[in-house]
């Protein structure tokens, strides 16, 4: 919907050097902040979430969060966090995936999905692909089948699509805002 990516990227601003020199980071805080915006936002996410017959929607903390619950609310849908490593209590499935430096593992709850469950992964960006390759992972890992992945943003000049190809096991990725 070229009318909803023009609302969304309009309140999206650019703030170069940030996290360090020569990053251009995009900083979602105009856009949460605008009722306007953030509704429409979250409409567009349960919307997928009924069209792909999701029965749970997944958030990745932290950003992944602000947008999923309340998509998960406004679909009719309970809300299961991804975290890292270490918040969630009781048994948990881990993965890890590489950072610029080092690496970061993920967790979700065994428990959180019951067998054959679908659901809908929700973030905020897609770069390079590792935040949304492990949790597809974990996805499944926990017993639930990925009926989907929306991303309020892809940046399309980093390689994350095609990382994500083999994880998505042919469920459907949707980027509501091009960067
Ligand atoms: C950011 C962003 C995505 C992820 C995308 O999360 O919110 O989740 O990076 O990058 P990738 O595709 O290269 O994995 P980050 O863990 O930096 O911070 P957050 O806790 O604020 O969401
Ligand atoms: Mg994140």
């Amino acid at each position: 919907d070229p009318a909803l990516a023009e609302l969304l990227n309009s309140r999206i601003r650019d703030v170069p050097d940030y996290p360090k020199p020569g990053v251009l980071f995009k900083d979602i805080a105009p856009l949460l902040a605008d009722a306007e915006a953030f509704a429409a936002l979250v409409d567009a996410l349960a919307s997928r979430a009924k069209a792909h017959g999701a029965t749970k929607v997944v958030g990745l903390e932290a950003r992944g969060f602000v947008l999923a619950a309340p998509a998960a609310y406004a679909a009719g849908l309970g809300f299961v966090p991804i975290r890292k490593k270490g918040k969630l209590p009781g048994e948990v499935y881990g993965r890890s995936y590489e950072l610029e430096y080092g690496s970061a593992t993920l967790e979700v709850q065994c428990d959180a999905f019951e067998p054959g469950e679908k659901v809908l992964v929700v973030d905020d960006v897609l770069a390079t692909g590792g935040t949304l390759s492990a949790s597809l992972d974990l996805v499944r890992q926990a017993g639930a089948e990925p009926a989907g992945v929306v991303v309020l943003m892809e940046l399309g000049f980093l390689p994350g699509r095609d990382r994500l190809t083999e994880h998505l096991g042919g469920a459907p990725l949707e980027t509501l805002v091009l960067v």
